[in-house]
Formats: C-alpha cells, sequence, structure tokens
C-alpha cells in the first residue's frame, strides 16, 4: 500500500490508472479504523480494481467545542488495518494541503443540511460535502462507498452528486454493530465502562420502534413518545438530540404509516455523557 501525502501526487497516480482503464473503488473516512469502515473497504475491493481511502479529520465540519481536537487518531495501526485488507493507495493529508490558507468555498445541499443532525451541528454538513467534494476531484473514482450508520451524510452526499453532475456511483453499506447492537463508532472510544453498557440504548429505541410498526401501529407520535419516555429514564443519557421517523429517501417528516409507504427511517441522536452518539434503522412497513 502507498501512502500519499499530497494532492498533486495523487492526481497523477489516479491519471495514470485512469489511463490503463483501472477502475477506482474510493472510501472516505477520517480514520481511527474499525470493522464499518472496513466492510466497505471489503465491498470496494470486490468491485473494482484499484481501493483508494482517504484518512483525514476534516477540520470544518466540526463545530466550534466539538471534538476536532480529540478526535481518536491512530494511524499507524490505521496503515496496518488498511494494508490487511489490501488498500492500494491511502491517501492522508495535512489540513494544509487540503485548505490552503484561503479557501473559500464551500459546496452546501439546501434543506438536507439543515435537518436532523444538520439542526444541532450548523455547518457540519457543508463542511462533508465540501470535503467529500474535494476528494472526489482528487481520487476521481467511478465508485465511492458510504455507510448507512451516516444515513443523512449519505442522502446528502447521493443528492450533491446528482445535482452537480458528479460522475461518480455512490454505493452504501449496512450497518456494522457490535454483538449487543451498538453500532461501531471511531467515538465509542470516549465512552467509559458503564456509559457502553448503556449505549446500546440507542439500538433498543430502534428496535421498539420496528416492533411496533410490525405489530401495526401507525401512530408514529404516539411511538415517539414512548421512546422518549424510555431515553429520558436512562440517567446516562444527558440529552436527546432527536428521534425521528423520516421518508427514507427524501427525509421528509413522518408522522403517521400510510399504506403507500414501503419503508420509514428511524433515526436517532443522544448524547451519553459526554459523548454524540447517532444511529437508524429502515423499517419495512
Ligand atoms: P467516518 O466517520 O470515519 O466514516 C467513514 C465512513 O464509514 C462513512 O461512510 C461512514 O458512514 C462509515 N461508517 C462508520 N461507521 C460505520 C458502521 N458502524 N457501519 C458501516 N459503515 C460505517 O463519515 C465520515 O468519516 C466523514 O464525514 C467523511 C465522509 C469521511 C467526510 O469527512
Amino acid at each position: 500500500m502507498e501512502i500519499i501525502r499530497k494532492i498533486t501526487k495523487c492526481k497523477l497516480i489516479v491519471n495514470d490508472l485512469k489511463k490503463k482503464g483501472c477502475k477506482i473503488g474510493f472510501v472516505p473516512t477520517m480514520g481511527f479504523l474499525h470493522e464499518g469502515h472496513l466492510s466497505l473497504i471489503r465491498m470496494a475491493k470486490k468491485d473494482c480494481d484499484r481501493v483508494f481511502i482517504s484518512i483525514f479529520i476534516n477540520p470544518t465540519q466540526f463545530g466550534p467545542g466539538e471534538d476536532f481536537k480529540n478526535y481518536p487518531r491512530d494511524i499507524r495501526r490505521d496503515s496496518s488495518l488498511a494494508e490487511k485488507e489490501g488498500v492500494d493507495y491511502m491517501f492522508y493529508p495535512t489540513v494544509k494541503e487540503m485548505y490552503g490558507s484561503d479557501h473559500k468555498t464551500v459546496a452546501e445541499v439546501k434543506e438536507l443540511g439543515n435537518i436532523m443532525c444538520g439542526k444541532y451541528r450548523p455547518g457540519h454538513f457543508a463542511g462533508v460535502t465540501t470535503v467529500v467534494l474535494k476528494l472526489f476531484n482528487i481520487v476521481k473514482a467511478g465508485k465511492a462507498y458510504f455507510g448507512q450508520k451516516d444515513y443523512q451524510q449519505m442522502i446528502i452526499i447521493k443528492r450533491m452528486v446528482e445535482d452537480l453532475n458528479l460522475d461518480i456511483e455512490i454505493v452504501s453499506g449496512p450497518t456494522v454493530r457490535e454483538k449487543d447492537g451498538l453500532a461501531l463508532s471511531s467515538r465509542n472510544k470516549y465512552l467509559s465502562a458503564e456509559e457502553r453498557k448503556n449505549a446500546t440504548i440507542l439500538y433498543e429505541c430502534l428496535i421498539l420502534a420496528k416492533d411496533m410498526i410490525e405489530k401495526g401501529e401507525k401512530d408514529l407520535e404516539k411511538i415517539k413518545k414512548i421512546i422518549m419516555v424510555k431515553l429520558k429514564g436512562n440517567r446516562f443519557v444527558k440529552n436527546i438530540d432527536y428521534f425521528e421517523f423520516r421518508d427514507p429517501r427524501t427525509l421528509e417528516d413522518r408522522k403517521r404509516v400510510n399504506k403507500d409507504y414501503k419503508n420509514i427511517l428511524a433515526a436517532i441522536a443522544l448524547w451519553i455523557g459526554k459523548t454524540r452518539l447517532i444511529d437508524n434503522m429502515i423499517i419495512k412497513v
């Protein structure tokens, strides 16, 4: 595996591979790799001739007071994991390399970036789409892989690709979970042992919603209320940003199950102590 630190070098390699007719797959990450990231890498390995990953903790997607400085980093471990999975190139730029000293352009997907997580993290998705667009222009892959764990992010990136006519296919991979249901996340590292035990509450709430919908409950507001009671009863849950039902494609709010719906997205974001966790599930109606 080759580690690339410069944009010009990356573009040269990419252009060369494209001339040779190689299909390039790309998995953008912020590092501290876990099985969730690795599952996307494996999908890319299956589909493509060469696999690129990027490791870049993108400052513009963190708000003031968020965990940019403390975000877990372990580049040695990441490179050995990536190498074991057969990644061909790891793009690992500095902040200066990506943003220089006079970066002024922002790519923003309107509306979709201001709801759900966007409401609680203003500017977050504009930071994500800007860096992802830059990465797409540097790596120029045919396919890029994103996890359903960050469902809203995946939808927003698909929207950007469509709206800006980008020549890239967005492939999504299922959420990888611990045995007890907790979705893997680099941020799980922040949890104390007791917090970790209680963090399963996100998954439990999603399963509860799924069970109620599958048993025929149509009133989504009623399910929401029941879930709020459960969340408020857990002393490790410090703040509930949201528990919402949405249309899985448009992210429109859903209040009742309608017979025309095939699926409903249930999404949750809350704080366990000082750690913000998110999760979601697509529920078949
Ligand atoms: P990061 O949180 O490192 O995630 C990188 C990719 O891994 C994302 O597509 C994310 O959805 C996926 N992923 C994370 N946890 C997962 C899990 N448990 N199962 C399956 N996939 C999972 O998302 C970002 O980085 C950044 O916002 C980025 C897109 C790189 C832009 O900076």
